[in-house]
């Protein structure tokens, strides 16, 4: 899609479960709009009506038990429809569209730790995302013991020693995905120290958007 200086921002959010994305892209939402910016907030999967409805399968586990390719396909579909139905539109307006993960959570969790081939990543992000990659994306960082702690404390207040170990080398592994995508694309993507308190990381974040898109 052609972008021009009248366009819209597209900012998204990325990191581990628990690291923060959900109250960062609320924060920066909020500021962007007391700035007198238009903004679309929004997440994945889903953001779409459409969308919306392949989440409820992919979250409750009805498509995992087709395979790690099944659940990349199907998170592709719901991004190829969130982009036509919500995100382009918004863009083309003028709005700032912010949403809680995106591509780099499909290279991560279906790529890196599934073990879909990055071939198979790649090309289906070339035919949902096209040229439609963020401008701007937060890779909130943070070690595997605190982001699951901060999860499951928001889910039931179980205790660290809960967790099992497998679930902790999980999380190590996705962080090191995200990590190894700033390093490979510098141009899009900073990484946040996440482990800082949330006005912290809420500064951080801003003083970046101030720094490289202008809003
Ligand atoms: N910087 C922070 N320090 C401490 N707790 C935080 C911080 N940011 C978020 N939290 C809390 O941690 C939990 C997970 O945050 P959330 O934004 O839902 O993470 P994510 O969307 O990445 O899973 C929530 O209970 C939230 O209030
Ligand atoms: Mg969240």
């Amino acid at each position: 899609m052609q972008r021009g200086v009248e366009i819209g921002r597209f900012i998204t959010f990325e990191g581990g479960e628990g690291s923060g994305k959900s109250t960062q892209a609320g924060i920066l939402a909020n500021r962007l709009s007391r700035a007198g910016r238009p903004v679309f907030a929004t997440r994945e999967p889903g953001g779409s009506p459409a969308a919306e409805e392949i989440r409820e399968a992919l979250l409750s586990g009805q498509v995992k038990q087709f395979g790690p390719l099944a659940e990349a396909v199907m998170f592709s579909v719901a991004r190829a429809d969130h982009i036509d139905h919500a995100i382009k539109d918004s863009l083309q307006e003028g709005r700032w569209v912010v949403c809680d993960r995106f591509i780099d959570s499909t290279r991560a969790y279906q790529g890196v730790t599934a073990g879909v081939p990055r071939g198979v990543i790649n090309a289906l992000e070339e035919l949902t995302v096209g040229a439609l990659s963020p401008d701007l994306t937060f890779i909130l960082d943070i070690s595997a013991e605190e982001g699951l702690a901060r999860a499951k404390e928001r889910a039931d207040g179980d205790e660290l020693d809960r967790f099992e170990s497998q679930e902790l080398v999980m999380h190590e592994r996705v962080r090191r995905a995200f990590l190894d995508i700033a390093e490979e694309e510098p141009g899009r993507v900073v990484v946040v120290d996440a482990s800082q308190p949330e006005a912290m990381v809420a500064e951080d974040v801003w003083e970046t958007v101030l720094h490289r898109l202008n809003p």
